[in-house]
Formats: C-alpha cells, structure tokens, sequence
C-alpha cells in the first residue's frame, strides 16, 4: 500500500480548531494529502456532532409539539429527522472515506444534546430547531469553499447537499414562527 507523500498546506489543524484530535489517519493514495483528510474529517466531525443534536432534538420535538400547530409540525418534523438520519449517515461515512475514525478521541457524542424539561411551547421549539439548523449552515458553508480550493470534491458535494436541506429546513421554520406571528 501506497503511504501519503504529500502534505496539504494548512494541514496541522481543522477548522474546528482542535488540532490533533483526529488522530492518525488511515493510509491510503486518492490524491488528498493526510493533513488534508485530518482536516476535513475534523470539520465533517464538527457537523456530525452538530446535526445529530439537531436530529434528536427534532425527533423528541416531533413526538412532544402540542397546541395550533401540532399537525403541520409533526409532520414537518418527521420529515426533518428523517432526512437529518440520512445526512448523519452520509457525513459519518465521508469521514471514514477520509481514513478518520468516528467520532474521534474521548469525546462526548453528540455534546449539543440538551433536552429541556418541562418541553417548551411550540414556537420556541420551532425556534430553537431554526438556530439549530442556521448555526449549522454557518459551519458548512466555509467548509464546501475549502473543500473546492483542496479539490476533495466528494466532500464538497456532500456540503453543498447539506447545506441545501438545511438552508431549506431553516427557511419552513422560519416561515412557521413568522406566520404564527402574524396571528398573533
Ligand atoms: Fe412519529
């Protein structure tokens, strides 16, 4: 088996900015350098913790939303969590591509888990599945810009999905928390 001869330019830390956390990684020759794995698959880590929060949170939303907008939302949420199950998947997996196990090190997963208790009221679950998806689009939307610049397009592929659905999932909320506004 072929060893990594290259090494990427700003290989010695992920954006997520915890150098080293990825470990070694698995040898392989596809034209990405090693730095460059470690790094992205330290990125797509950071995602991976964030959307399968987010799903739990929109799965235990879906079965808890009461009030005006329960039919609408539980359904809305089904297909969310659904897709977000999906989407875990895909990440996790284009981390091992990158030689990278999952997650990595000692690390608590998923650590944006944060249930309340008692559950909040409908609009302030829409609300926090909005800035849950936002905070989400604000971390892939750099990584699909590196992703290019390096050339692992697969990776960029599997961001610029990501942050379609998201983009798209935040905006039904968005429209949700608007129009329930408008009622006042
Ligand atoms: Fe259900």
């Amino acid at each position: 088996m072929c060893a990594d001869k290259s090494s990427g330019k700003n290989g010695d830390k992920n954006k997520t900015g915890k150098p080293g956390k990825m470990g070694k990684s698995e040898q392989m020759d596809t034209g990405l350098s090693a730095d460059v794995r470690a790094r992205f698959a330290g990125d797509l880590g950071g995602v991976l913790d964030d959307a399968y929060s987010l799903m739990v949170h929109t799965h235990v939303y879906h079965w808890n939303v009461r009030g005006r907008l329960f039919e609408p939302l539980h359904k809305l949420l089904q297909e969310h969590y659904e897709a977000l199950f999906e989407a875990v998947d895909e990440i996790a997996e284009r981390v091992r591509q990158l030689g990278h196990q999952v997650p990595a090190g000692d690390v608590k997963f998923p650590s944006g888990l944060n249930i309340p208790v008692p559950m909040p009221g409908e609009e302030t679950m829409v609300a926090d599945l909005l800035n849950r998806h936002e905070a989400v689009v604000r971390k892939l939307r750099p990584l699909s810009a590196d992703a290019d610049e390096e050339r692992d397009f697969v990776t960029q592929d599997l961001v610029n999905k990501l942050l379609a659905f998201h983009e798209k999932a935040a905006w039904m909320l968005r429209s949700i928390i608007n129009r329930a506004n408008e009622r006042g």
